[in-house]
């Protein structure tokens, strides 16, 4: 008998593992594919290795403004993509070798849940059966596929393609029309726009990136377009024949566009199917399995966590929620807060928010602002210049409650800001820490010094 069994074995499922593991917990782990889930295999992690060589050649190109004079600068895209798998290869190791370090039996299987059995419950996979005292859903999420006329036939025929293929495909394409101006959509025009590419993308919503705050997004849309991407705003797509995307425009006509490839990502949904949910009654909502703050589900003894809850669908989330669930079954008191969840555009230069955007804050919210020129170091190195800093503060507490910023390397300084927010520190509070001097990281405390 098992204390725990774990389904998937994504950052949810792997950091849940080693945390029971380390708590002495016996835990088994299932995983029909590669240990580290589509954020390590086919996610956040070969994105980010491609990104960051197209990144390389970007400078290499406009190394001349830096007093370098490179000659005769092209890449390799086979090189790009070996890079990439080596990586990936590696840190899949890494995962491979915690879970042995835990004592983490990993079964390499498709597994179902059974039946409820005695104090625990049974697990199917391959041929065999698995007892454990509790269980933890980690099964992550797919690409959605929405009905839209001719789509089907697109991914049959290899012109349409998902994220996952679109990472591994061989050749840079010529043309690449981006369905869902999302976080997918966006990472993949920087990153092919960067290698040469002509990109359109094709957004049902009058801005790109959603949720994020509108000025920093339609500052990071200025930037692509004005290095060629071309953005159909307010535009939805009603059908797909062969190479061409066909869509609505914000007037109602219908224009078409077409693109050697195109990219269908227009957002993620839980993977459900296939688990034996319905076996055991677990309950699930719209978007996935409906959990409490301390990822319960309505079967005492079954948690989830990660994209399958259908909420957040990060993995920094995933990992967190892991471990809050696992903290619950070793009963030390722990809930999830999903307050200062942070979110990155990893684009060049990248964009990062956590917390209440401009738009949504409570009214009269304090709004503080400040260009990334006022950043020393953020000069010294950079020459896109066009950045903000932003922090949003409560009217009355000057608690902090939201920091947006546009310009690099803000996925690494955003986590000073998720601190303010986690502990519910006012801006006082936050403008008597001492940053390291030079960095851009002291730009979010500048920017606490501002006046609303
Ligand atoms: P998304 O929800 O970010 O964006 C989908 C976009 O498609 C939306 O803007 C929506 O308005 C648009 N759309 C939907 N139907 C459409 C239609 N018929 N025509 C035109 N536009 C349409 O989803 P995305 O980009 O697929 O990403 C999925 C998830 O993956 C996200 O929730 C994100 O959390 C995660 N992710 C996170 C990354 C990061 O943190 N850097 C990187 C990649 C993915």
């Amino acid at each position: 008998m098992f204390d725990l069994a774990i389904i998937g074995g994504g950052p949810a499922g792997y950091v849940a593992a080693q945390r029971a593991g380390e708590a002495g917990l016996k835990v088994v782990l299932f995983e029909k594919g590669n240990l580290g889930g589509v954020c390590l295999n086919e996610g956040c992690i070969p994105t980010k290795a491609l990104l960051y060589c197209a990144k390389m050649y970007s400078h290499a190109k406009g190394s001349e403004k830096f007093g370098v004079k490179a000659e005769g600068v092209s890449y390799d895209y086979s090189d790009m993509q070996k890079r990439k798998t080596r990586v990936v290869r590696r840190l899949v190791g890494g995962v491979k070798a915690s879970m042995k370090a835990y004592s983490v039996e990993v079964v390499n299987a498709i597994a179902t849940l059974a039946e409820r059995e005695g104090e625990g419950f049974l697990v199917t996979a391959g041929e065999q059966s698995y007892q454990a005292r509790k269980l933890l859903i980690c099964s992550g999420s797919a690409a959605s596929i929405p009905p839209i006329p001719g789509l089907k036939e697109g991914l049959e025929s290899g012109v349409v393609l998902t994220n996952k293929e679109l990472l591994d495909i061989q050749e840079v394409p010529q043309s690449l029309t981006i369905i869902g101006g999302g976080v997918i959509g966006t990472e993949f025009a920087a990153l092919f726009s960067s290698l040469g590419t002509k990109v359109s993308v094709v957004e049902m919503a009058p801005k790109i990136l959603g949720p994020m705050d509108g000025e920093i997004s339609s500052l990071l849309q200025g930037i692509y377009a004005k290095r060629g991407v071309d953005f159909r705003l307010g535009c939805k797509v009603c059908g797909i024949e062969g190479n061409e995307v066909v869509y609505e425009d914000a007037d109602g006509q219908q224009c078409r566009i077409a693109g050697d490839k195109i990219l269908i990502s227009v957002g993620r949904r839980a993977r459900l199917d296939g688990l034996g949910l319905e076996s055991m009654g677990v309950e699930c909502g719209r978007g996935g399995i409906i959990v409490d703050e301390k990822m319960r589900t309505n079967i005492p003894g079954v948690y989830a966590a990660g994209d399958v809850t259908g909420f957040s669908m990060l993995a920094h989330t995933a990992s967190r929620e892991g471990e809050v669930a696992v903290n619950d079954i070793l009963g030390i008191e722990d809930r999830m807060s999903y307050k200062a969840i942070p979110s990155v555009i990893y684009s060049n230069p990248e964009a990062a928010g956590v917390g209440v955007t401009e738009e949504n804050a409570p009214e009269g919210s304090l709004v503080l602002k400040l260009p990334m020129t006022y950043s020393g170091r953020f000069m010294a190195e950079n020459e896109q210049t066009d950045g903000i800093c932003k922090i949003i503060a409560d009217a009355s507490s000057q608690v902090v409650i939201g920091a947006h910023i546009l310009g690099n390397p803000c996925s690494e300084i955003i986590q000073s800001a998720c601190i303010a927010i986690e502990s519910g520190m006012t801006l006082d509070q936050l403008r008597k820490v001492v940053f390291p001097h030079p960095t851009v990281s002291e730009i979010i405390k500048e920017t606490a010094w501002q006046k609303a």
